[in-house]
């Protein structure tokens, strides 16, 4: 693998003005509207969460938008956690999240919404009557019918959106954002599939865009002179969904309703993934809505979802939007724009579309954090300082976990040694990142090497490996462990020398063309998916119920359409019992199995690699995977806080 050069192209469109509504914009990087679940249970924001939003706003980009705000529960409850806009009682946290983004030279942007109509999953626990545009199936029980909204209860809805919008004004937001995506209700009036209603706000596009308009409308006259965005789904990727024929017409009305610019992209609570794209999906995997849209709107257009800065740079070469929209990148790394402008975009750390602390912290109630950026929601806490007591640290594995540990405990000022067996840094990681679709994975490895190497204290020691009472140990103030894992066979399982262990595999072991992948974890399913698009017959077997269980259930849908795609087999239920030179014997309810393949990859798990730990005793410290296996997520924040505090 050689070190890209992709990350040096030049960056002049992405860091060039552009003027929306009343305002300039000194560069074209928009962050993601994303909810932080960092505000208190009834939805007050808090300076923990204004600190998030100040620090991606001190990086340079041009437009913080916050995460959706919800404005009104006399029709539908809001959640414990959700973020509020809708008393007055709630300004003072906003206030706190606007001043936090001008202070640091941002404009700032509020996303409202008046509810999730039938994607509310909130109803029966606050005693409430699912509602929507018509009666449509509620998402969470769809033999239950919503009530349609009547008008008046409409028009309540939009008053609401206007009080919620002086609120923005007094605030001081600079921008108010529509959340119009995913399904919720303002999308269900706007699409037919949800939308048969019969009066003004039904029928025709212009009557089903309506209740959208009337919402910006409202926003406007409450918010004099603050620009108007909103978020729309293009395609809705389902079937029977929204696309881009049924699209186009709405653009249009809410460009006429007044309209400033438009974020774009795709996905619906049936198609969720689109919403928090997941690697599977690829770059730019959205942009699609964007070009389209930029067809017909003559407002400014922004393209979301998967796109990092050169692709978006490129982006806006071919013209296909006008803004940058990025979400998760700009998590990972709050310091994009100001990287771009110092000729620095190499040292921007990538995000790895995992959505493990992102998506899957929020997903729980729990305030986002970040698989490569233990400082996320900390940014007021975790600023890396020098330490009074410079100590000298002994590392054992250049897995996440030890160059994490390196990295912080050096940039701190600690003498740090790192050995490693192998012959480059990156642990189990770099070979579990050879799949084209999982390279994010490799950029990290990339980034770890580039700020390693520019931290004189560090020094990696590679194709070296640490024995117990080895030299290098000796003088050393700490010892850190992080050892990582070993490949994991069942000893039930006879036979395992007849098969390739999926690292090996990773590692470029030789491969037949029928393949059986036994155990359907994410990294046995993430085999499977090369492999098949790598045109071989690949046939999973997993002992669960379902393949993938260690995995977010949006990461799982794409991870399944992709492997049904390509035509990867999956048998669960199926329990392995010996593995032979051509193939596997397995058991499953409807009795023995017998699969033929011309070569059987193992991908049972790991077991955590304890050995030099234990034989150093209890004075070392132990991170990582030879603790517990997990994710690099799991690896990175727990290096990270033990090297912050040594
Ligand atoms: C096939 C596969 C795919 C994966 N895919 C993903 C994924 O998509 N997303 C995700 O989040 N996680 C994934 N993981 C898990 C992730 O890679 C691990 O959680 C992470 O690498 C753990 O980091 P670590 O530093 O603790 O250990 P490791 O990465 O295992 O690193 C340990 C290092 O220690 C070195 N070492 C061990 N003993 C010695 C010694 N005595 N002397 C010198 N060096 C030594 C090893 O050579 C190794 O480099 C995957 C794992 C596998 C196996
Ligand atoms: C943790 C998290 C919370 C999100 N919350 C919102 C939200 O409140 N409103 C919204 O319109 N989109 C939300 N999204 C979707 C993002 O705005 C964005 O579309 C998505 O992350 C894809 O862009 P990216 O690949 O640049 O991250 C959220 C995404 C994440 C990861
Ligand atoms: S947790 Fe994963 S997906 Fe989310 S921002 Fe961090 S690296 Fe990206």
């Amino acid at each position: 693998m050689t070190i890209s050069s992709e990350r040096s192209v030049g960056y002049e469109r992405i860091l060039s003005p552009i003027t929306i509504g009343n305002l300039t914009l000194p560069n074209r990087v928009v962050l993601a509207p994303m909810g932080t679940e960092m505000g208190t249970e009834d939805g007050r924001s808090t300076p923990r969460e204004a600190a998030y939003y100040g620090a991606r706003a001190r990086g340079g980009t041009a437009l913080v938008m916050t995460g959706v705000n919800f404005l009104q529960s006399d029709l539908e409850p809001i959640a414990p956690g959700l973020a509020r806009a809708d008393t007055d009682e709630h300004t003072a946290g906003l206030k706190g999240i606007a001043d936090a983004i001008h202070a640091e030279g941002g404009l700032a942007g509020l996303q409202l919404t008046p509810g999730l109509g039938r994607n509310n999953q909130y109803y029966d626990e606050m005693g409430m009557e699912p509602v929507s545009s018509s009666n449509n199936p509620y998402f969470f029980d769809p033999e239950r019918l919503c009530r349609p909204l009547e008008t008046d209860e409409i028009h309540l809805i939009v008053q609401r959106t206007g009080e919620a919008a002086l609120r923005a004004y007094e605030a001081g937001f600079d921008v108010i954002d529509l959340h119009g995506h995913t399904g919720y209700l303002i999308d269900q009036f706007m699409s037919k599939v949800w939308n048969r209603r019969t009066d003004e706000y039904g029928g025709s596009p212009e009557n089903r865009a309506r209740f959208a308009v009337e919402c910006l409308q409202a926003i406007r006259e409450n918010a004099p002179g603050v620009t108007t965005s909103f978020r729309i789904s293009v395609d809705h990727k389902f079937a029977g969904g929204r696309t881009w024929e049924e699209t186009k017409d709405l653009i249009r009305a809410l460009e006429e309703g007044g309209l400033d610019m438009i974020l774009c992209d795709d996905g619906s609570y049936e198609a969720m993934d689109y919403v928090f794209p997941p690697y599977y999906l690829g770059d730019d995997c959205m942009v699609s809505a964007a070009a389209r849209v930029k067809t017909i709107a003559s407002i400014p257009v922004g393209a979301c979802g998967n796109i990092t800065p050169e692709s978006g740079e490129k982006i806006l070469e071919r013209g296909e939007a006008d803004l940058i929209v990025i979400g998760r990148g700009l998590i990972a790394d709050p310091d994009i724009v100001n990287k771009l402008k110092e000729g620095r975009a190499q040292d921007i750390r990538p995000c790895i579309r995992c959505n493990q602390l992102c998506t899957g912290n929020a997903f729980f109630g729990k305030a986002i954090g970040c698989a490569v950026n233990p400082e996320v929601g900390y940014e007021r806490e975790r600023v890396i300082t020098p330490t009074d007591t410079p100590k000298n640290i002994v590392v054992v594995g250049a897995g996440p976990a030890g160059i994490e540990f390196a990295r912080v405990a050096g940039l701190r000022g600690h003498t740090v040694n790192v050995y490693d067996r192998a012959d480059r840094i990156g642990g189990v990681l770099l070979p579990a990142a050879t799949p084209e679709f999982k390279r994010e994975l490799f950029r990290m490895i990339e980034w770890w090497e580039r700020q390693l190497a520019t931290i004189e204290n560090v020094t990696i020691n590679l194709n070296h490996e640490v024995q117990p009472g080895g030299d290098e140990l000796v003088g050393a103030d700490v010892i850190v462990v992080a050892t990582g894992s070993h490949p994991f066979v069942p000893s039930t399982i006879e036979g395992a020398e007849n098969a390739v262990d999926v690292l090996a595999f990773h590692e470029g072991a030789e491969i037949g063309k029928r393949v059986i992948v036994c155990g359907g974890g994410l990294s046995g399913a993430d085999a499977a998916l090369e492999l098949a698009i790598d045109g071989h017959e690949v046939i999973v077997v997993e002992r669960e119920e379902e393949i993938a269980r260690d995995m977010l259930m949006l990461n799982r849908t794409s991870l399944l359409r992709e492997l049904d795609k390509h035509n990867v087999q999956i048998l669960i239920g199926t329990t392995v019992t010996s593995i032979l030179p051509g193939g596997i014997k397995a058991e499953n309810a409807y009795g023995p199995v017998d699969l033929e393949a011309d070569t059987i990859i193992t991908a049972f798990g790991l077991r955590p690699a304890t050995e030099l730990g234990e034989a150093l005793g209890t004075e070392v410290i132990t991170v990582g995977d030879c603790v517990a296996p997990r994710k690099v997520g799991d690896a990175v924040n727990d290096a990270y806080a033990i090297a912050f505090d040594i």
